[in-house]
């Protein structure tokens, strides 16, 4: 039987005779003598067979290709110094093989090499359809690992350290109101009604509160069936978590306590506390985005107010129609970002575009003060103007100011996109920084131009400031996002536990009672009988672990992730059904294939 992982030798097990197996990761013939590195899932090591020393194992050795499953018995020893290998922990002994067992062969080409493939070589659609190989690389198991870790610590802290206790919510539910699309399950045995599998615990956990648990968490599935990105699945991992009786500001240090524990046990870095922390509107204001990545400058200045009575009209009219115009200052860009990328065909003009702007304003600032323009901006200042712009966007000789004038959204999305392109492209990101960051005060609601209404910004149950309780539509919400670098890894809020403001809030988003009843029948009546003051927050475990790995996809963080088309490439589902199951299910298929 199996005496040692292959990671794990070391010096001091030379003498002994030990059994390993696992797979053979390469090998080679050199001058006669056959060397294996030997893999599981520890690492590998260095297996030795020759007609002299290793009569026994030799022509077996001989016979092995990449990737065979063997067992191997032998004596460790240590390496002739020209043969050290310090690159790999086991790297000082060899294992000469006195016998080794052939347990399976590969019986197919293999996809790709394991032992040379890189995320990079091989393409995503190989390594996912053949997982299995790709979960034997290193850099993979080492993810895998990690995320393994990462929820180990936070479950032995939150349990032994904060008293929190884990709960299992039901997956077969009802729709909760998260926002995204639901993913639907037909009822069998009730014909023509559906499941949808939870967006989240959240109605769960606000009802647990109600029962008294006081501190839940949970490390949740969640299926949403939205558009996919790098940090977005369909199906996806939260740590979530709900308390009673704590204040919004008791709730920040308790998971500021938590994050940098996780910090310090998984890597060993000590998080500066207090985490910073920007309201929404000051994170709009001055980075344009409520995710904002604060590891470098290129900070917006909105400029509405020397603007409106300039005589450049696309920005007097955008302001005239209830819009802003802001500034991205950018030191040195006028060096370093030519006309041709700022305007039509250009990459700065596509990323502004694609952001909804028509187009970028711009002036070059150059030595003395003066400024030069493309258009009709710089003819339409007033001396006292440029002025007021130059000191209030800090520009000096070599600047470049890119302006987005129009609707707030649009402007704002745009500078956003600019600002981290051109961050990124002058070097200003310092990826050794970890900049962590609460955004607070969250607006309760954001207009729907589609549908002409305002709905929640995170769900209905969210608590409004009691100070803005006169005005709810412009309210701000008890609500938190942490961001890391400049990606959302976590939100919540304090809830509304009080019948009244829950009324005035299905309100304002225009559910009349009735409405509201039929679909949160349920947690409304739960509220009825004693609910605590609660709040919470939940993590997306996949982007967390993500960022700890420096990877800079969740796919691979996740041991079989879909793929942008929401479908899983090694068991290739989603996939056709028998009529006969659709029968019993009450459903039928509207779809109609092109012709
Ligand atoms: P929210 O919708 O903000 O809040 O989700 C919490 C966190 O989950 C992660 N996340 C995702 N990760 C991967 N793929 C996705 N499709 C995806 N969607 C979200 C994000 C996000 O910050 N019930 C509330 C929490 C609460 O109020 O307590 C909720 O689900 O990192």
């Amino acid at each position: 039987m199996r005496t040692y992982y292959c990671g794990e030798l070391r010096p001091e097990h030379i003498g002994e005779t030990v059994t390993l197996c696992g797979w053979v990761d390469r090998y080679r013939d050199h001058g006669g003598v056959t060397f294996l590195d030997l893999r599981d899932r520890t690492g590998i090591v260095q297996i030795v067979s020759d007609p002299q020393r290793t009569p026994d194992s030799y022509e077996r050795a001989n016979d092995l290709r990449n990737e065979y499953v063997v067992r191997v018995t032998g004596r460790v020893t240590q390496r002739p110094e020209e043969s050290l290998n310090p690159k790999v922990p086991t790297g000082d002994v060899e294992i000469y093989a006195d016998a080794i067992e052939l347990l399976n062969a590969v019986h197919k080409p293999l996809p790709f090499q394991v032992a040379t493939a890189n995320s990079e070589s091989v393409r995503e659609d190989l390594r996912l359809k053949y997982r299995y190989l790709d979960l034997r690389r290193e850099r993979m198991r080492h993810n895998l690992k990690l995320r393994a870790e990462v929820i180990k610590t936070l479950r032995r802290y939150l349990e032994d350290q904060k008293g929190f206790l884990e709960v299992e919510t039901p997956i077969l539910t009802r729709s909760t109101p998260e926002g995204a699309r639901d993913y639907l399950v037909p009822s069998r045995v009730n014909p023509n009604e559906w499941f949808a599998l939870p967006q989240s615990p959240q109605l769960f956990k606000q009802i647990l509160m109600v029962s008294g648990f006081d501190r839940y968490y949970q490390i949740a599935r969640c299926f949403r069936d939205e558009d996919l990105r790098a940090d977005r699945q369909p199906e996806f991992t939260q740590l979530d978590m709900e308390m009673s009786f704590l204040s919004e500001e008791e709730i920040l240090q308790l998971n500021e306590d938590l994050i940098c524990h996780l910090f310090k046990t998984v890597k060993g870095i000590d998080l500066p506390r207090p985490f910073p922390r920007l309201t929404y509107a000051e994170a709009m204001g001055r980075y344009g985005t409520d995710k904002p990545d604060t590891r470098f400058g290129l900070e917006l200045v909105d400029v509405s107010d020397i603007m409106k009575d300039s005589g450049f009209k696309v920005f007097s009219g955008a302001i005239a129609n209830g819009g802003i115009v802001k500034v991205l200052p950018i030191p040195g860009g006028n060096e370093a970002i030519s006309n041709v990328r700022i305007k039509p065909g250009g990459d700065l003009f596509k990323e502004a575009s694609e952001a909804g702007a028509k187009g970028i304003a711009y002036i070059r600032v150059r030595e003395n003060g003066e400024i030069d323009t493309i258009g009709a901006i710089k003819d339409n200042l007033t001396e006292e103007q440029k002025q007021e712009l130059l000191s209030r966007t800090g520009a000096e000789a070599g600047h470049l100011l890119l302006f987005g004038a129009g609707a707030a959204d649009v402007v704002n999305k745009t500078l956003d996109r600019l600002r981290q392109v051109i961050g990124r492209e002058l070097g200003l990101i310092d990826s050794n920084k970890i900049n962590l960051l609460w955004v607070t005060d969250f607006p309760m609601f954001e207009w729907n131009a589609d549908e002409k209404r305002l709905e929640p910004l995170h769900h209905p149950f969210t608590a409004p400031n009691p100070e803005d309780l006169d005005d709810l539509k412009t309210a701000r919400a008890q609500a938190y996002d942490l961001t890391y670098n400049g990606l959302e890894i976590g939100g919540g809020s304090l809830r509304i536990y009080q019948r009244d403001v829950q009324q005035q809030v299905f309100e304002t988003i225009g559910l009349s009672p009735e409405e509201a009843y039929n679909k949160f029948g349920f947690l409304l009546e739960a509220f009825e009988y004693g609910t605590p003051p609660h709040g919470g927050i939940a993590y997306g475990l996949d982007r967390l672990v993500m960022l700890l790995a420096g990877e800079e996809s969740i796919r691979d963080v996740i041991a079989f992730p879909k793929t942008q088309q929401a479908r899983c490439l090694l068991t290739d589902a989603p996939s056709d059904v028998d009529a006969k199951q659709l029968k019993e299910l009450h459903v039928a298929s509207t779809y109609k294939p092109k012709s």
